[in-house]
């Protein structure tokens, strides 16, 4: 099928490429001509695991293009997916004037009938709008517009996978045509029936997706009760790290054992920094604002976006207790991304971790495999060094602000000879406490015995001090 993309941010691309991966026509259009240029050139603009490969394959086997013609790319094609962002307004609401206006751009240039899919994240009753736009603004009377939601649920950093090898697919249909239609588009996906350019971990023998056919409402409904879901999650277990800090449990064995009721899951029970990210805290925000406008009180997620924000606050009092004075110290930073695996550091927790580490004086050296070159143009009076080492070099404190795997293997008896002070304040419980006392660290992190509390790190002090006076 030939199918136009309008919008090459994370998602635009990762659709595109996915359905020319999986045998379709697909035209990408932006309205950034130098993000379009870039992409022509064969640089793909944002790391996404896998995406390279499989963008460049496409596009160089003719599937996969893209123009900055955005009235040619939607003339050209059968359906049209909207993956334009929608980012959140001052008061939290989300910000549809780039739906709008690609719904105008539709309206006035299609000469034929299309199925028009909105793939960007929206609160409910924006495919009834996008109705009433197309058909207000139709300029064709032969084109006939079907409109069709189909919420991405594409975790950055797996997103190739998760589009490919997803748990369930959505459709809010409400016509026949544009089930047949959508079905038709995701039938190698749905089937496992695709040559896939690049190797993924997901094996194509395990089950097929869920297919889960609604209304349109219900469609935007579902991702925004999905992404709302997780983020309480998070606070809940953030909430109980909280208890577990003040009546001595260890999250992690509270967690594990939680998440093996099927009935809970073990997934998004890690406790820390809380969530960032572009999506998770906009559409929390967002879904507040729709429940507000209809007159429901959704004060359980307030809640829970309450508890995400004050994860910061509890992060920095654990470094001023740990520092005393936090002025001309040298702060030590592993990880700027908001997650582990991606270059984005949209509404990432270390943003305002090092804005308000800098406005107390601290001297931040920072390090991030992917994120750093975004983060030191926000930030340009932060040393950013090219490897995790460097940033421990005489440092006063060392923080861990994303989950990078990268991290827990580094030499950790290495970083502690280079340390003014070995001390480790783990903002993703990444490290193994015990370890990290034993290589003789003082380690804070959320939820789990601080080790310098326990009766077992005091012994290990006393016993090295008395070594070391025997030797004296
Ligand atoms: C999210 C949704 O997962 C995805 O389905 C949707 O389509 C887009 O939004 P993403 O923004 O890529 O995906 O991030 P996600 O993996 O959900 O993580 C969000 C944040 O929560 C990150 O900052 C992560 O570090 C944090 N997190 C996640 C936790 O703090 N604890 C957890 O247990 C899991």
């Amino acid at each position: 099928m030939r199918i136009s993309v309008i919008g090459c941010g994370y998602v635009g691309l990762v659709t595109g490429t996915c359905l020319a991966e999986a045998g379709h026509e697909v035209v990408c259009t932006d309205n950034d001509p130098e993000r379009i240029a870039t992409l022509k050139a064969g640089v793909v603009p944002i790391y996404e695991q896998h995406l390279d490969a499989m963008l460049t394959e496409n596009h160089r086997s003719g599937r996969l293009s893209f123009t900055s013609d955005a009235g040619a790319a939607v003339r050209g094609g059968e359906a049209i997916f909207i993956c334009v962002g929608t980012p959140p307004l001052e008061n939290g609401e989300a910000d549809l004037s780039a739906i709008d206006n690609v719904a105008r751009l539709i309206a006035t240039e299609a000469s034929e009938s299309k199925l028009v899919v909105e793939k960007s994240t929206v609160p409910a009753q924006t495919g009834q709008q996008l109705k009433r736009v197309l058909e207000v603004y139709r300029r064709n009377g032969g084109a006939e517009f079907r409109v069709a939601s189909n919420p991405e649920f594409l975790r950055e950093g797996t997103a190739v996978e998760d589009f490919l090898h997803p748990d369930r697919i959505v459709f809010g249909v409400e016509d026949e045509q544009s089930e047949r239609q959508l079905r038709e588009i995701y039938r190698p996906i749905l089937e496992r029936r695709f040559r896939c350019s690049v190797h993924l971990t997901g094996c194509p023998t395990t089950k097929p997706p869920t297919l889960v056919v609604t209304t349109i409402s219900s469609a935007e409904l579902i991702k925004h009760a999905s992404n709302s879901f997780l983020a309480m999650k998070i606070s809940y277990a953030n909430m109980i790290a909280d208890v577990c800090e003040k009546v001595g449990g260890d999250i992690k064995e509270v967690t594990r054992a939680l998440g093996l009721d099927p009935r809970i899951g073990p997934r998004f029970l890690d406790a820390g920094l809380g969530f960032g990210g572009f999506c998770l805290p906009k559409d929390v925000q967002a879904f507040i604002r729709l429940a507000e406008r209809s007159g429901v009180d959704f004060s359980m997620l307030k809640e829970a976006e309450r508890v995400n924000k004050h994860r910061i606050d509890l992060f920095l009092e654990k470094i001023r207790q740990a520092l005393w004075v936090v002025k001309d110290k040298k702060v030590g930073v592993l990880g700027l991304a908001f997650k582990a695996n991606t270059d984005d550091i949209r509404f990432a927790p270390s943003l305002e971790i090092l804005r308000r580490l800098l406005a107390e004086g601290a001297q931040i050296r920072a390090y991030d495999q992917e994120a750093m070159d975004r983060t030191s143009n926000v930030f340009p009076q932060i040393h950013c060094c090219r490897e995790p080492y460097d940033v421990a070099r005489e440092a006063d404190a060392l923080l861990i602000l994303t989950e990078w795997e990268e991290f827990r293997l580094l030499d950790w008896e290495r970083i502690h000879g280079l340390m003014a002070r070995p001390l480790v304040i783990d903002g993703r419980n990444l490290l193994n406490p015990e370890a990290m006392m034993e290589r003789g660290f003082e380690y804070y992190c959320f939820g789990r015995p601080t080790q310098t509390a326990t009766p077992q790190f005091m012994a290990a002090q006393v016993s090295k001090f008395s070594e070391a006076s025997a030797r004296i």
